[in-house]
Protein backbone atom coordinates (compact mmCIF):
# COMPACT_ATOMS: atom_id res chain seq x y z
CA UNK A 1 0.00 0.00 0.00
CA UNK A 2 1.41 3.19 -0.75
CA UNK A 3 0.37 6.67 1.00
CA UNK A 4 0.67 9.54 -2.09
CA UNK A 5 0.14 13.12 -0.95
CA UNK A 6 0.57 15.10 -4.25
CA UNK A 7 -1.83 14.91 -7.33
CA UNK A 8 1.03 14.81 -9.75
CA UNK A 9 2.14 11.62 -7.98
CA UNK A 10 -1.04 10.20 -8.00
CA UNK A 11 -1.72 10.80 -11.85
CA UNK A 12 1.84 9.16 -12.30
CA UNK A 13 1.30 6.27 -10.53
CA UNK A 14 -2.10 5.87 -11.67
CA UNK A 15 -0.90 6.38 -15.10
CA UNK A 16 1.15 3.03 -14.79
CA UNK A 17 -1.38 1.24 -13.88
CA UNK A 18 -3.38 2.02 -15.97
CA UNK A 19 -0.72 1.73 -18.79
CA UNK A 20 -1.12 -2.06 -17.40
CA UNK A 21 -4.37 -2.56 -18.37
CA UNK A 22 -5.40 -2.37 -14.92
CA UNK A 23 -9.22 -1.16 -13.80
CA UNK A 24 -9.66 1.32 -10.68
CA UNK A 25 -12.09 1.40 -7.96
CA UNK A 26 -11.90 4.35 -5.93
CA UNK A 27 -13.50 5.25 -2.14
CA UNK A 28 -13.57 8.93 -1.44
CA UNK A 29 -13.88 9.19 2.41
CA UNK A 30 -13.40 12.11 4.95
CA UNK A 31 -11.32 9.59 6.84
CA UNK A 32 -12.26 8.23 10.63
CA UNK A 33 -12.86 5.16 8.94
CA UNK A 34 -15.39 2.45 10.30
CA UNK A 35 -16.87 -0.80 8.98
CA UNK A 36 -19.31 1.34 6.96
CA UNK A 37 -16.56 2.44 5.09
CA UNK A 38 -14.64 -0.73 4.90
CA UNK A 39 -17.82 -2.29 3.20
CA UNK A 40 -17.10 0.35 0.06
CA UNK A 41 -13.41 -1.08 0.38
CA UNK A 42 -14.43 -4.63 0.26
CA UNK A 43 -16.68 -3.78 -3.14
CA UNK A 44 -13.98 -1.88 -4.71
CA UNK A 45 -11.07 -4.60 -3.84
CA UNK A 46 -13.21 -7.43 -5.29
CA UNK A 47 -14.56 -5.57 -8.10
CA UNK A 48 -11.42 -3.77 -9.25
CA UNK A 49 -7.28 -4.39 -9.97
CA UNK A 50 -5.88 -1.39 -8.33
CA UNK A 51 -8.40 0.43 -5.37
CA UNK A 52 -7.38 3.98 -4.54
CA UNK A 53 -8.98 5.44 -1.25
CA UNK A 54 -8.81 9.46 -0.37
CA UNK A 55 -9.20 10.74 2.68
CA UNK A 56 -9.59 14.42 2.77
CA UNK A 57 -11.64 16.74 5.33
CA UNK A 58 -13.46 18.67 2.35
CA UNK A 59 -13.99 22.61 4.06
CA UNK A 60 -15.97 23.23 1.16
CA UNK A 61 -18.75 21.08 2.13
CA UNK A 62 -18.86 22.19 5.64
CA UNK A 63 -21.14 25.63 6.46
CA UNK A 64 -20.30 25.47 10.28
CA UNK A 65 -16.58 25.68 10.76
CA UNK A 66 -16.83 24.29 14.36
CA UNK A 67 -18.11 20.88 12.67
CA UNK A 68 -15.26 21.34 10.63
CA UNK A 69 -12.94 21.65 13.48
CA UNK A 70 -14.28 18.97 15.46
CA UNK A 71 -14.51 16.60 12.59
CA UNK A 72 -12.54 13.60 14.19
CA UNK A 73 -9.16 12.79 12.62
CA UNK A 74 -7.53 9.59 12.94
CA UNK A 75 -4.71 9.34 10.29
CA UNK A 76 -2.58 6.09 11.54
CA UNK A 77 -5.38 3.78 12.75
CA UNK A 78 -7.07 4.44 8.69
CA UNK A 79 -3.92 3.62 7.44
CA UNK A 80 -3.81 0.73 9.32
CA UNK A 81 -7.47 -0.33 8.23
CA UNK A 82 -7.05 -0.06 5.06
CA UNK A 83 -3.85 -1.73 4.61
CA UNK A 84 -5.48 -5.10 6.14
CA UNK A 85 -8.30 -4.60 3.22
CA UNK A 86 -5.65 -4.62 0.84
CA UNK A 87 -6.36 -1.12 -0.28
CA UNK A 88 -3.76 -0.05 -2.79
CA UNK A 89 -3.27 3.19 -2.48
CA UNK A 90 -4.35 6.20 -0.29
CA UNK A 91 -4.51 9.49 -1.25
CA UNK A 92 -4.53 12.06 1.61
CA UNK A 93 -3.90 15.51 0.00
CA UNK A 94 -3.37 18.92 2.24
CA UNK A 95 -6.19 21.35 1.42
CA UNK A 96 -3.74 23.69 -0.68
CA UNK A 97 -3.00 20.35 -3.23
CA UNK A 98 -6.91 20.66 -3.89
CA UNK A 99 -7.79 23.95 -3.70
CA UNK A 100 -4.58 25.64 -5.10
CA UNK A 101 -6.83 28.77 -5.95
CA UNK A 102 -10.40 29.14 -4.50
CA UNK A 103 -13.23 26.62 -6.61
CA UNK A 104 -16.04 29.09 -7.01
CA UNK A 105 -17.54 26.81 -9.83
CA UNK A 106 -21.23 26.60 -8.70
CA UNK A 107 -23.49 23.36 -9.83
CA UNK A 108 -27.19 23.25 -10.61
CA UNK A 109 -29.10 20.53 -9.36
CA UNK A 110 -31.95 22.02 -9.41
CA UNK A 111 -34.27 21.06 -6.32
CA UNK A 112 -32.37 18.30 -5.79
CA UNK A 113 -30.06 19.75 -3.30
CA UNK A 114 -32.25 22.12 -1.92
CA UNK A 115 -34.41 19.53 -0.17
CA UNK A 116 -34.09 17.28 2.75
CA UNK A 117 -30.19 18.50 4.07
CA UNK A 118 -30.25 21.25 1.34
CA UNK A 119 -32.59 23.11 3.73
CA UNK A 120 -30.33 22.88 6.76
CA UNK A 121 -27.02 22.77 4.81
CA UNK A 122 -26.77 25.59 2.71
CA UNK A 123 -24.12 25.22 -0.01
CA UNK A 124 -22.74 21.17 1.83
CA UNK A 125 -23.83 19.83 -1.95
CA UNK A 126 -22.15 22.31 -4.01
CA UNK A 127 -18.77 21.76 -2.28
CA UNK A 128 -19.64 18.00 -1.95
CA UNK A 129 -19.71 18.11 -6.17
CA UNK A 130 -16.62 20.50 -6.29
CA UNK A 131 -14.05 18.25 -4.43
CA UNK A 132 -15.96 14.64 -6.06
CA UNK A 133 -15.42 16.14 -9.48
CA UNK A 134 -11.87 17.37 -8.72
CA UNK A 135 -10.72 14.02 -6.97
CA UNK A 136 -12.72 12.35 -10.15
CA UNK A 137 -10.25 14.23 -12.65
CA UNK A 138 -7.23 12.82 -10.68
CA UNK A 139 -8.09 9.58 -10.59
CA UNK A 140 -10.58 9.08 -13.32
CA UNK A 141 -12.17 5.60 -11.65
CA UNK A 142 -13.76 3.26 -13.56
CA UNK A 143 -15.97 2.56 -10.72
CA UNK A 144 -16.62 4.66 -7.51
CA UNK A 145 -18.24 3.88 -4.58
CA UNK A 146 -20.82 5.67 -2.25
CA UNK A 147 -22.88 4.96 0.71
CA UNK A 148 -26.40 4.63 0.93
CA UNK A 149 -26.11 6.22 4.54
CA UNK A 150 -25.86 9.71 2.60
CA UNK A 151 -29.02 9.13 0.11
CA UNK A 152 -29.46 12.32 -1.36
CA UNK A 153 -25.25 12.87 -1.72
CA UNK A 154 -25.37 9.26 -3.64
CA UNK A 155 -28.22 11.19 -5.60
CA UNK A 156 -26.28 14.27 -6.38
CA UNK A 157 -23.34 12.69 -7.21
CA UNK A 158 -25.09 10.80 -9.88
CA UNK A 159 -26.75 13.82 -11.35
CA UNK A 160 -23.06 15.33 -11.46
CA UNK A 161 -21.81 12.50 -13.46
CA UNK A 162 -24.66 12.74 -15.76
CA UNK A 163 -24.24 16.56 -15.96
CA UNK A 164 -20.40 16.54 -16.71
CA UNK A 165 -21.03 13.30 -18.92
CA UNK A 166 -18.01 11.63 -16.91
CA UNK A 167 -17.74 7.75 -17.71
CA UNK A 168 -16.96 6.60 -14.33
CA UNK A 169 -20.05 4.09 -12.67
CA UNK A 170 -21.36 5.22 -9.57
CA UNK A 171 -22.37 2.19 -6.85
CA UNK A 172 -24.42 3.04 -4.62
CA UNK A 173 -23.41 0.33 -1.06
CA UNK A 174 -26.23 -0.35 1.55
CA UNK A 175 -25.84 0.94 4.76
CA UNK A 176 -23.80 -0.54 7.56
CA UNK A 177 -25.03 -0.73 10.85
CA UNK A 178 -24.27 -1.16 15.32
CA UNK A 179 -25.79 -4.33 16.49
CA UNK A 180 -28.04 -1.55 17.97
CA UNK A 181 -29.77 -0.59 14.26
CA UNK A 182 -27.58 2.78 14.49
CA UNK A 183 -26.16 3.98 11.55
CA UNK A 184 -22.33 3.65 11.20
CA UNK A 185 -20.60 6.90 11.17
CA UNK A 186 -17.86 9.01 12.00
CA UNK A 187 -19.63 11.55 13.95
CA UNK A 188 -20.74 8.76 16.13
CA UNK A 189 -17.58 9.30 18.30
CA UNK A 190 -18.68 12.34 19.47
CA UNK A 191 -21.35 10.35 21.68
CA UNK A 192 -21.19 9.34 25.03
CA UNK A 193 -21.92 5.53 25.65
CA UNK A 194 -25.56 6.58 27.29
CA UNK A 195 -26.11 8.87 24.53
CA UNK A 196 -25.22 5.79 21.66
CA UNK A 197 -28.18 3.80 23.54
CA UNK A 198 -30.68 7.08 23.18
CA UNK A 199 -29.87 7.41 19.39
CA UNK A 200 -30.40 3.77 18.72
CA UNK A 201 -33.78 4.45 19.10
CA UNK A 202 -33.55 6.08 15.60
CA UNK A 203 -33.59 3.21 13.39
CA UNK A 204 -36.07 1.10 15.73
CA UNK A 205 -38.35 3.61 14.96
CA UNK A 206 -37.52 4.11 11.68
CA UNK A 207 -38.01 -0.18 10.87
CA UNK A 208 -41.53 -0.14 12.94
CA UNK A 209 -42.60 2.46 11.00
CA UNK A 210 -42.14 0.24 7.66
CA UNK A 211 -44.69 -1.87 9.38
CA UNK A 212 -47.67 0.65 8.79
CA UNK A 213 -48.20 1.48 5.41
CA UNK A 214 -50.63 -0.11 4.47
CA UNK A 215 -52.74 1.37 7.50
CA UNK A 216 -51.24 4.82 7.24
CA UNK A 217 -50.50 7.56 5.04
CA UNK A 218 -47.04 8.67 4.77
CA UNK A 219 -48.30 11.79 6.43
CA UNK A 220 -49.62 10.13 9.23
CA UNK A 221 -46.53 7.94 9.62
CA UNK A 222 -44.20 11.15 9.39
CA UNK A 223 -46.09 13.03 12.45
CA UNK A 224 -45.86 9.43 14.17
CA UNK A 225 -42.13 9.24 13.60
CA UNK A 226 -41.27 12.84 14.71
CA UNK A 227 -43.25 12.30 17.49
CA UNK A 228 -42.04 9.49 18.68
CA UNK A 229 -38.69 10.56 18.49
CA UNK A 230 -39.34 13.97 19.63
CA UNK A 231 -40.75 12.22 22.92
CA UNK A 232 -37.52 10.77 23.91
CA UNK A 233 -35.20 13.01 25.99
CA UNK A 234 -31.70 13.93 24.44
CA UNK A 235 -33.27 13.96 20.45
CA UNK A 236 -34.34 16.20 18.61
CA UNK A 237 -35.80 15.83 15.00
CA UNK A 238 -34.88 18.36 12.45
CA UNK A 239 -36.67 16.74 9.62
CA UNK A 240 -38.09 13.58 8.43
CA UNK A 241 -39.68 13.78 4.87
CA UNK A 242 -40.93 10.56 3.61
CA UNK A 243 -39.82 10.97 -0.59
CA UNK A 244 -39.51 9.55 -4.29
CA UNK A 245 -35.78 7.58 -4.45
CA UNK A 246 -35.39 9.24 -7.34
CA UNK A 247 -36.58 13.31 -6.99
CA UNK A 248 -36.34 13.26 -3.27
CA UNK A 249 -39.60 15.19 -3.63
CA UNK A 250 -42.17 14.35 -0.61
CA UNK A 251 -44.48 11.88 -1.35
CA UNK A 252 -48.67 12.21 -0.23
CA UNK A 253 -49.33 8.41 -1.40
CA UNK A 254 -47.58 5.19 -1.01
CA UNK A 255 -48.31 4.34 -4.83
CA UNK A 256 -47.49 7.32 -5.90
CA UNK A 257 -43.60 6.28 -7.53
CA UNK A 258 -41.18 3.21 -7.23
CA UNK A 259 -39.21 4.06 -4.97
CA UNK A 260 -40.25 5.42 -1.73
CA UNK A 261 -37.74 6.56 1.36
CA UNK A 262 -37.62 8.05 4.94
CA UNK A 263 -34.72 10.53 5.21
CA UNK A 264 -34.34 11.52 8.72
CA UNK A 265 -31.44 14.42 10.66
CA UNK A 266 -31.36 14.31 14.07
CA UNK A 267 -29.94 15.97 16.92
CA UNK A 268 -28.59 14.12 19.80
CA UNK A 269 -26.91 17.07 22.06
CA UNK A 270 -24.15 19.14 19.47
CA UNK A 271 -24.41 15.65 17.31
CA UNK A 272 -26.25 15.46 14.14
CA UNK A 273 -27.05 12.38 12.63
CA UNK A 274 -29.05 11.20 9.47
CA UNK A 275 -30.13 7.98 8.38
CA UNK A 276 -32.81 6.66 5.97
CA UNK A 277 -35.01 3.92 5.03
CA UNK A 278 -36.92 2.38 2.26
CA UNK A 279 -40.48 1.84 2.41
CA UNK A 280 -40.77 0.26 -0.93
P1 LIG B 1 -17.54 10.26 4.61
O1 LIG B 1 -18.59 10.76 5.54
O2 LIG B 1 -16.19 9.90 5.14
O3 LIG B 1 -18.13 9.00 3.89
C1 LIG B 1 -17.42 8.36 2.87
C2 LIG B 1 -18.35 7.32 2.23
O4 LIG B 1 -18.70 6.32 3.18
C3 LIG B 1 -19.68 7.97 1.75
O5 LIG B 1 -20.01 7.48 0.48
C4 LIG B 1 -20.65 7.50 2.81
O6 LIG B 1 -21.99 7.42 2.35
C5 LIG B 1 -20.09 6.14 3.16
N1 LIG B 1 -20.58 5.69 4.48
C6 LIG B 1 -20.44 6.34 5.66
N2 LIG B 1 -21.06 5.66 6.64
C7 LIG B 1 -21.59 4.55 6.07
C8 LIG B 1 -22.36 3.44 6.55
N3 LIG B 1 -22.71 3.34 7.84
N4 LIG B 1 -22.73 2.49 5.68
C9 LIG B 1 -22.38 2.58 4.36
N5 LIG B 1 -21.66 3.60 3.84
C10 LIG B 1 -21.28 4.57 4.68
O7 LIG B 1 -19.34 11.29 2.46
C11 LIG B 1 -18.26 11.82 2.60
O8 LIG B 1 -17.28 11.33 3.45
C12 LIG B 1 -17.84 13.06 1.84
O9 LIG B 1 -18.97 13.85 1.59
C13 LIG B 1 -17.10 12.75 0.52
C14 LIG B 1 -18.00 11.98 -0.46
C15 LIG B 1 -15.82 11.98 0.79
C16 LIG B 1 -16.72 14.09 -0.18
O10 LIG B 1 -15.93 14.86 0.65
Amino acid sequence: MEIIKTVAELKDRLNDYRKGGKSVGFVPTMGALHKGHGELVNYSVKENDITVVSIFVNPTQFNNSNDLNLYPRTPERDYDLLEALRTDIIFTPSVNEIYPVPDKRVFDFGRLDKVLEGEYRAGHFNGVAQVVSKLFSFVMPDKAYFGEKDFQQLAIIRQMVKQLDLKVEIIGIPIVREESGLAMSSRNQRLTEDEKVTVSAIYRVLKESTYMINEYSPEIITNRVVGELNSIPGLHVEYFSIVNGDSLETVSTWDSTESIFGCIAVYCGEVRLIDNIRYK
